[in-house]
């Protein structure tokens, strides 16, 4: 008798055992924010504020006099937007207006400006 219940008492906690989540391998790191240059973020500060800011507020988190917050624009977004005044396949704009002028000029700041609008400012 003695035997019998030890017995179905080790069943149990086999059962239990398997029945137990299995650890779960762990959740993937949120990827590290991108560290731009130094020297990259100041040129693209300069550039916004030459070429943006008659718009855009000088703090990119904030809402300019005309066109919107463009912090955390991604380089998709300048590309389409700055030089060709488009927008990436499926983006919903923030703002329907069209007030913006293409600066295909800027080109070769896209890398800059992604930079320093995707650094958190001081
Ligand atoms: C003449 C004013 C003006 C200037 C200069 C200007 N913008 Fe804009 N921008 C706007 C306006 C207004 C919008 C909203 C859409 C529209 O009306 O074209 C906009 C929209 C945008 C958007 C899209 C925001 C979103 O997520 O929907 C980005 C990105 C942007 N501007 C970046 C820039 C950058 C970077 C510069 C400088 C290189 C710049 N703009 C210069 C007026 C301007």
């Amino acid at each position: 008798m003695r035997h019998i219940a030890l017995i179905s008492v080790l069943t149990l906690v086999a059962a239990g055992a398997l029945a137990a989540p299995k650890p779960q391998p762990a959740a993937p790191q949120p990827a590290a924010p991108i560290q731009y240059a130094s020297d990259l973020i100041a040129r693209g500060q300069k550039v916004y504020r030459s070429q943006c800011i008659a718009c855009h507020n000088v703090d990119p988190r904030k809402p300019g006099s005309q066109g919107p917050d463009v912090f955390g624009s991604s380089r998709v977004l300048l590309e389409a937007r700055v030089l060709t005044l488009n927008y990436p396949p499926g983006y919903t704009p923030k703002r329907m207006t069209k007030n913006m002028r293409a600066l295909p000029y800027l080109k070769n700041d896209i890398p800059a400006l992604e930079a320093f609008l995707n650094t958190p400012l001081p």
